[in-house]
């Protein structure tokens, strides 16, 4: 049985039903398009406080599953196939197109498994929306996309697709140490109106029902997700801005170093795992 923490009974805002020894669907099979399997339990890396991994596929109900499980069913497609045609668009000053520079989107394969990783010549630890946006800007003349819009998140999905099932093996050493380390500390930082950290509800309490959901051990391997709730593809960054603003906190801003951090550390909890992108959630 899992402990609830004091602050999610005294905060009132947030009701819990226990009853939950463990996750109702953890022994579910996510098969995609009848043809490529995707494990959604790994055993937890080294020195990591979960006891084994979940995706968060395995805790979404029978519906949002089978949804994933098709990709004429996933409405997270719509938007790869948009972004098919923006790979091949010509943008910006130079008059270039992703394709002009990259070939295939399939020249990306197992990038996102990596993500997010260490730039030696930007001296900075960069995600695909950084890298996406850099060829843009730099190499297109054209303008950067917004962090979590429509054309980036479809971008990062067609990206993403190319390293379906491969297994996430994000560094956390070396040049990007500290930045994980920064993460780490963001990640079991109390804060807001409900003072609680993501440590809480993700690693205390995961395959418990929180109001009507059921908490998953928040992973990233999903990422881009299509919601159901707002009928988009959701970026990692928008992902951590939700959960900070229902604990009533001021939630950091999209592609904002903390973010990044908080990415970097939140990916290298999920080593291991496969990369799913999109994924369908409630
Ligand atoms: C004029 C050439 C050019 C165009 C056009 C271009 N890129 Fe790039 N891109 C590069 C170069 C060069 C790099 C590697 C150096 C760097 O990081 O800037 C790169 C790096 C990347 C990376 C990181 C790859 C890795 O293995 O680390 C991604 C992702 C990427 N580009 C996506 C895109 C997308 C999506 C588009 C279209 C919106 C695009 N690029 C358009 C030249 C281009
Ligand atoms: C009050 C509990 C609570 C806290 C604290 C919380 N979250 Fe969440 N989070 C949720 C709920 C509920 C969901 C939706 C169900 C699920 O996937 O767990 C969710 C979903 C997520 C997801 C999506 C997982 C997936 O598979 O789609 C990620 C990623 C995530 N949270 C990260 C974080 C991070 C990072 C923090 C700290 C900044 C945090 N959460 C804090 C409750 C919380």
């Amino acid at each position: 049985m899992k402990t609830i923490t004091k602050s999610i009974i005294t905060g009132g805002i947030l009701a819990l039903s226990l009853g939950f020894a463990a996750h109702a669907g953890e022994d579910a099979t996510l098969t995609v398009n009848g043809e490529i399997t995707l494990p959604v339990r790994a055993a937890a890396p080294a020195g990591s406080p979960l006891p084994e991994l979940f995706s968060g596929w395995v805790f979404r109900s029978t519906e949002t599953q089978a949804m994933q499980m098709d990709d004429f069913d996933n409405p997270g497609m719509i938007f790869v196939d948009q972004a098919w045609e923006a790979w091949s668009t010509p943008e910006g000053s130079a008059g270039k197109s992703c394709a002009d520079c990259h070939g295939e989107p399939e020249s990306f394969a197992g990038l996102r498994a990596t993500m997010p990783k260490w730039n030696d010549e930007a001296g900075k630890l960069y995600t695909l929306e950084d890298y996406i946006n850099e060829s843009r800007v730099k190499h297109m003349g054209a303008e950067p996309w917004k962090w979590s819009g429509g054309q980036m998140t479809g971008m990062t999905a067609l990206i993403s697709l190319q390293s379906r099932g491969d297994v996430v093996n994000v560094k956390t050493d070396g040049p990007v140490a500290d930045m994980y380390e920064k993460g780490k500390e963001i990640y079991y930082t109390r804060v807001g109106q409900l003072d609680m950290a993501c440590s809480n509800c993700h690693e205390d309490n995961y395959g418990v029902m929180i109001r009507a959901d059921h908490l998953s051990q928040g992973q990233i391997n999903g990422f881009p997700a299509y919601r159901l709730k707002n009928a988009k593809l959701n970026s990692v960054h928008g992902r951590f801005k939700g959960c900070m603003k229902n604990i009533r906190a001021t939630p950091f801003k999209e592609g904002s170093d903390e973010f990044r951090a908080l990415e970097l550390y939140v990916a290298s909890r999920g080593n291991g795992l496969v990369i799913e992108g999109p994924s369908v959630r409630n």
